[in-house]
């Protein structure tokens, strides 16, 4: 059979996604885009969002690319998960401030 390059697309996007996934680093251009929406977020508070994804939210599997799910979905998994992770009301706002701005960083 043959593989046209879009289903190899696909083949290699289901690695990648295996692989761990993608959390996009927080830089300079990232804090300028959360501070549309959140004047007062920092490189800091956005930094602790993405630690809690890399390693809270990685106990029992791989790291979750921000733009594999839409904001919608992220909202809820969030809910689901943040009791497993054992992540509180605040820890939870600054990974979805984090997931929020790296959904759009990553194109999906
Ligand atoms: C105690 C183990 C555990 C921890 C900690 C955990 N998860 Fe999960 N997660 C699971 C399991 C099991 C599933 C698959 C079944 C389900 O959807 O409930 C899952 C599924 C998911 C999914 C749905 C996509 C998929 O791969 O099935 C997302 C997104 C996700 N987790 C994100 C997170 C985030 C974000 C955190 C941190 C707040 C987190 N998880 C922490 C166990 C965990």
């Amino acid at each position: 059979m043959h593989l046209g390059s879009r289903s190899l697309l696909v083949v290699l996007a289901g690695l990648l996604a295996g692989c761990g996934g993608h959390a996009p680093p927080v830089d300079a251009a990232f804090v300028a885009k959360a501070q549309v929406t959140w004047p007062e977020a920092s490189a800091t508070s956005l930094d602790r969002g993405r630690e809690l994804l890399v390693t809270a939210c990685t106990k029992c599997h791989g790291i979750r690319t921000p733009s594999d799910y839409t904001l919608r979905e992220w909202q809820g998994y969030l809910r689901e998960m943040a009791p497993k992770a054992q992540l509180s009301e605040d820890q939870v706002a600054l990974l979805l401030r984090y997931v929020t701005v790296a959904r759009e960083v990553v194109p999906p």
